[in-house]
């Protein structure tokens, strides 16, 4: 008997179950590319600025979402990603270190999965270093596989190189 009723309610019903108390999760707005910039220079060499985000966000198929303790202005976490035709890649994901471990890494896939299903998008891809556990844990826990790899793709400060994993969500199927 519940096969009916509307997308919007049942959308907001599952939000109300995937957000943990006390954070809030929009669409990244383009008034808060410079705190995604922020974010991004402080867990990445080389990191992104506002200005970039902004480019990439003013391309066709990108999309975000942002999330923020309840009250406060700056976000704590942010993901982008892009959708082209029924394929799908996350560009970035970060979560403020102070925040970590908390489901916020979470809560941003989860919105980016439940956006990608209403799109009816077929499968989103993602490139993770090997060696970054906390995010092969939230990959892993959200069942993607690993489709390929770039050998010594990474190169750290002291000159050691990491490959570079492709990993893929198949969607539609669950
Ligand atoms: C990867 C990242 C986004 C995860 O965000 P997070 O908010 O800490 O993750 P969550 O709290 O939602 O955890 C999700 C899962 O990963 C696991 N996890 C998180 N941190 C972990 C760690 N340090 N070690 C092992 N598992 C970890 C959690 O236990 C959870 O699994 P569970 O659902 O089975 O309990 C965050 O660590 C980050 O911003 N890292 C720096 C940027 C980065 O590396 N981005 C990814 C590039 S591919």
């Amino acid at each position: 008997m519940y096969w009916y009723l509307p997308l919007a309610w049942t959308l907001s019903f599952w939000d109300g179950l995937l957000t943990p108390p006390g954070f809030t999760v929009q669409p990244l707005g383009s008034d808060e590319l410079d705190d995604a910039a922020e974010l991004h220079s402080a867990a990445f060499a080389g990191g992104w600025s506002g200005d970039e985000f902004a480019s990439l966000l003013a391309q066709g198929g990108t999309f975000g979402f942002a999330v923020r303790r309840d009250g406060q202005a700056k976000p704590i976490g942010i993901v982008l990603a892009r959708l082209t035709v029924d394929e799908a890649e996350i560009l970035t994901i970060v979560v403020d270190r102070s925040a970590r471990g908390k489901g916020i890494g979470r809560l941003l896939m989860d919105n980016v999965l439940q956006y990608l299903h209403a799109e009816r998008a077929a499968s989103l891809f993602l490139e993770v270093e090997e060696t970054n556990a906390p995010a092969l844990a939230l990959y892993r826990r959200l069942r993607f596989e690993e489709v390929g790899r770039r050998p010594a793709y990474y190169a750290g400060r002291d000159g050691t190189r990491t490959s570079a994993l492709i990993l893929k969500r198949t969607l539609g199927a669950g």
